[in-house]
């Protein structure tokens, strides 16, 4: 069965780089034969945290706030793309996740980070691990960082540079390992608790 993976992605800038970062992983997923879905923080524009989505009623929650949980909710597991502001995470990026925390349990997360320049934000990639920790959804070892994001990538997301799509294959090997890993262990678990003449039949 194929993964289903939500690459989450929060710069709020008009002229934003990272998309193209974001569409690189997007498209990457694909051709490895996961469902994928782009939760963007700029396409669904959820408010500044008020109330966090499970704080809402089901007829008050906003669709958009719902929209957003289904994806998170359906996924086994997410790439996280992030530029570094000011040595740590967008603050459109950290909303965004903030929102949710059931939906991310139980699931691995990876880590892109990018810059303009030459470090690739990896001082934003130590501060995310701590947070997708505290969320639920712990990092794998590896991850993937871009530096000059602005010339690494054409605007439907294809790398210039060739490295790229050497690199991007042993981290994504690496992610699925763990998102397939802990899937079963998700899907064993729920198994448990149906009769055991039906548990096999239940483990595919
Ligand atoms: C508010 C702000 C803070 C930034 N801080 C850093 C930084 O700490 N380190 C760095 O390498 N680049 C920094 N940059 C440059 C970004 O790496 C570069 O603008 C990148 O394209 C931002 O991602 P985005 O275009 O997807 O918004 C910063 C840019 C902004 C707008």
């Amino acid at each position: 069965m194929s993964l289903n993976t939500a690459v989450i992605y929060g710069s709020a800038r008009q002229d934003r780089q990272g998309i193209k970062a974001a569409r690189f992983i997007v498209q990457k997923l694909a051709e490895r034969d996961h469902s994928v879905a782009l939760v963007d923080s700029q396409e669904y524009q959820l408010p500044l945290l008020d109330k966090m989505y499970k704080e809402f009623s089901a007829e008050d929650a906003p669709p958009k706030m719902t929209a957003v949980s289904e994806i998170l909710d359906a996924a086994d597991g997410f790439v996280i793309v992030s530029a570094e502001y000011n040595h740590s995470v967008p603050a459109a990026l950290k909303n965004l996740l903030d929102h949710f925390q059931s939906e991310y349990l139980y699931k691995p997360s990876a880590i892109v980070t990018y810059s303009a320049g030459p470090f690739g934000g990896v001082r934003a990639l130590v501060n995310l691990r701590a947070i997708l920790a505290e969320l639920g959804t712990p990092s794998i070892p590896s991850a993937f960082a871009v530096s000059q994001v602005y010339k690494a990538f054409d605007d439907d997301g294809n790398a210039i540079e060739a490295s790229y799509d050497r690199r991007v294959v042993k981290f994504l090997d690496e992610y699925e390992w763990y998102a397939d890993a802990l899937r079963r262990k998700r899907s064993a678990t729920e198994c448990d608790k149906e009769p055991p003449a039906q548990q096999a039949q239940c483990r595919g």
